[in-house]
């Protein structure tokens, strides 16, 4: 299976996806929850046209369709039917809302069409960043926002690999867009980039739910050197007054488009 086929399949439907959200809702120490965060940042304005890139499920849009402006309208897309289903049955029918299949590596818009784009936690998995930036740039008016949220390379991943060392080789980490690197590639193609981060951590008090987490992952799939209750025992020795802390680090790019003239 090549990189492409791998998150395609991971994304056939939202299982592996609703495990690890739910996973985040349960056992993160801000709960103001990292999707809050994110929607605080939006700049959303009567009359936008709002396109997301890789919704997902659209766990943000049961909440922000209350309170869009009047006249906007909004796409939300991903290159997964399956995925699209899950978000129209979550999100449900909104005269300003519209639900699209749509592959980030070619955006079926004109030039400048956009006032906003969403691209969150997924600008890792496509194949050539440059030419998904390049194409939202693209349909950005100039001026345009452009929202993208990512994580960090010091996150749950590094501590699992610590933990998991001598056990299995570590899990791979896809670095293709952390909030380490995302700037430099940002930059290249939008004018202003911000980035503000999310303050948070993990604390977990059953290895059972930690163990379905890090068996969600795609890059675990094809491995069967830990069955769930091996991965089980090794965390409960993590525990520390009946709980196992792990980082995070996650946070959000705020990008303008160039103002022509
Ligand atoms: C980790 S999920 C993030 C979902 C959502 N944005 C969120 O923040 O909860 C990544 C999503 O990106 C989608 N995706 C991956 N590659 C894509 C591509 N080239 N074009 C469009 N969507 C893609 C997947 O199908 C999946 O729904």
């Amino acid at each position: 299976m090549n990189s492409s086929d791998r998150v395609r399949t991971q994304y056939e439907t939202d299982r592996n996806l609703a495990v690890r959200i739910r996973f985040q809702q349960t056992y993160s120490v801000n709960k103001q929850g990292f999707s809050a965060f994110i929607e605080s940042h939006y700049d959303l304005e009567e009359g936008m046209r709002i396109l997301e890139l890789g919704c997902g499920n659209g766990s943000s849009w049961p909440e922000l369709k209350k309170r869009l402006p009047d006249g906007c309208s909004v796409i939300l897309s991903d290159f997964s039917a399956g995925m699209l289903d899950a978000a129209k049955a979550r999100v449900g029918d909104h005269p300003q809302i519209a639900y699209q299949v749509i592959d980030a590596m070619d955006i079926p818009f004109e030039d400048n069409s956009m006032d906003v784009v969403i691209a969150n936690m997924m600008l890792y998995h496509v194949p050539d960043l440059g030419r998904v930036l390049s194409e939202i740039s693209r349909v950005l008016r100039p001026g345009g926002i452009f929202y993208c949220a990512t994580y960090g390379e010091n996150g749950i991943m590094s501590w699992l690999n610590g933990i998991l060392s001598g056990y299995m080789p570590p899990i791979a980490m896809n670095t293709a867009f952390t909030l380490q690197n995302g700037l430099a590639a940002l930059e290249r193609c939008f004018e202003r980039v911000e980035r503000a981060d999310y303050p948070d951590s993990f604390r977990i008090t059953d290895s059972g739910d930690l163990a379905d987490y890090v068996l969600s992952l795609t890059s675990m799939a094809d491995f069967n050197a830990l069955s769930r209750e091996e991965l089980i025992g090794l965390f409960d020795s993590q525990m520390t007054d009946g709980a196992i802390c792990i980082p995070k680090e996650y946070g959000l790019f705020i990008c303008r488009k160039k103002r022509s003239g």
